[in-house]
């Protein structure tokens, strides 16, 4: 509708001036109602109020000036009226409109559930390093870690695996490229075990030593259901004056029952490790059928765990270059090395390894 729209008045009097503002009005309330966003406004604005196109311009031009003298008051006042409503509408439209449209785009739905956040939880192979670690150190013993890149001194030579020693073949690793200017005891690899920060510790602090190690190690291990070739240890090691296998049976025997509940007995196997002498293998009763034999201890009712034995004198030897307090006529020691992955698999009945590796929140949220 444009200005050209505006009817020429004819009468003045009191009705007719009623009749066409109230026409006038009921038209602006129309358009007002159809508005539907900011631009919506801004045509009606234009439209209605604009000042010299907007259609009470013309009003007040064409009407007004048309006008008798004695007509003009009573169509000022009517005027003014239809101004105002107006200008109400554009205010009630500019006010609602873009607000509706935010509070649209904003709106929630507050019966819906809401979004639920899921708390994280400890990885059940850090819970389980965790709670061996605790073990121990409710008997005394600090934590300590070591570099997963490790020399070959370290890793083997130190824990008297000689080089070319057999006892080398059963821990083969991925070694640092382009070394071979190195001598062999400063060549770098990925160590296979965390005995080595058993001397790392040794070299840092004389004797009485009591540690636990926890960490990663690596292997040259096909995977399987129960092998990976990253896996993690607990290393042990004590040293002190008179030190004896007994104090290793009893540290032992009383971190299994820790572990495994107080129902659990230990028993130790005669094995062999370079850097102990003598070296055994503890086996405790079967937690699956309590000794009694079934498929999972082969009907042996018994569990191989870990490895362990007296401290080998060439051990203290090579610490006892930096520190040499290790006098092997002087100190004696303990040690022990234990699986994380297959105390975790054992205690929460877990049978693939590679399930800690998966990252499937299915498998992770069970120990949430
Ligand atoms: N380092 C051994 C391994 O990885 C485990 C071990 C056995 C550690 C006996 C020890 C020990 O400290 O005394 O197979």
């Amino acid at each position: 509708m444009t200005n050209d729209s505006i009817l020429s008045l004819t009468a003045f009097d009191d009705d007719a001036l009623d009749k066409a503002f109230a026409a006038l009005e009921q038209q602006a309330r129309e358009a007002a109602a159809k508005i539907d966003g900011p631009e919506a406004v801004e045509a009606f604005r234009l439209e209605w109020l604009g000042r010299k196109q907007g259609r009470l311009t013309g009003v007040s031009g064409r009407w007004l000036k048309s006008a008798p003298a004695e007509a003009k008051k009573a169509l000022g006042v009517r005027f003014n009226a239809l101004k105002a409503k107006v200008e109400e509408l554009l205010e009630l439209a500019a006010g609602a409109g873009p607000n509706d449209a935010a509070l649209k785009a904003e709106a929630i739905d507050i019966t819906l559930p809401g979004t639920r956040r899921l708390t994280g939880a400890e990885h059940p192979i850090t819970r389980t390093l965790n709670e061996i670690v605790s073990v121990f150190a409710a008997l005394g013993y600090s934590v300590g870690v070591g570099p997963e890149v490790e020399t070959d001194f370290y890793n083997f030579e130190s824990m008297n695996f000689p080089p070319g020693h057999p006892a080398r073949d059963t821990q083969d690793t991925l070694v640092v490229a382009s070394q071979e200017r190195r001598p062999q005891r400063d060549r770098l690899l990925l160590r296979t075990h965390t005995s080595p920060v058993q001397m790392r510790t040794m070299e840092q602090q004389p004797p009485p030593v009591r540690i636990v190690i926890p960490g990663k190690v690596h292997r040259n291990d096909a995977a399987d259901a129960t092998h990976s070739p990253i896996f993690h240890q607990v290393e042990g090691l004590c040293v002190d004056a008179h030190i004896t296998f007994s104090d290793l049976k009893g540290t032992l025997d009383h971190a299994m029952k820790a572990l495994f509940g107080s129902a659990v007995k230990t028993r130790f196997f005669p094995s062999f490790f370079p850097f102990t002498e003598p070296s055994a293998d503890v086996q405790i009763s079967c937690i699956f059928c309590g000794g009694k034999g079934c498929r999972k201890c082969k009907q042996s009712g018994w569990i191989e765990l870990l490895g362990c034995g007296m401290v080998d004198p060439a051990v203290f030897a090579f610490a006892a270059e930096k520190q040499p307090a290790y006098d092997p006529t002087k100190v004696s020691g303990f040690a022990f090395g234990m699986g994380v992955e297959r105390i975790a698999m054992m205690k929460y009945g877990i049978s693939e390894i590679g399930q800690f590796y998966a990252g499937d929140v299915r498998f992770l949220g069970q120990f949430a």
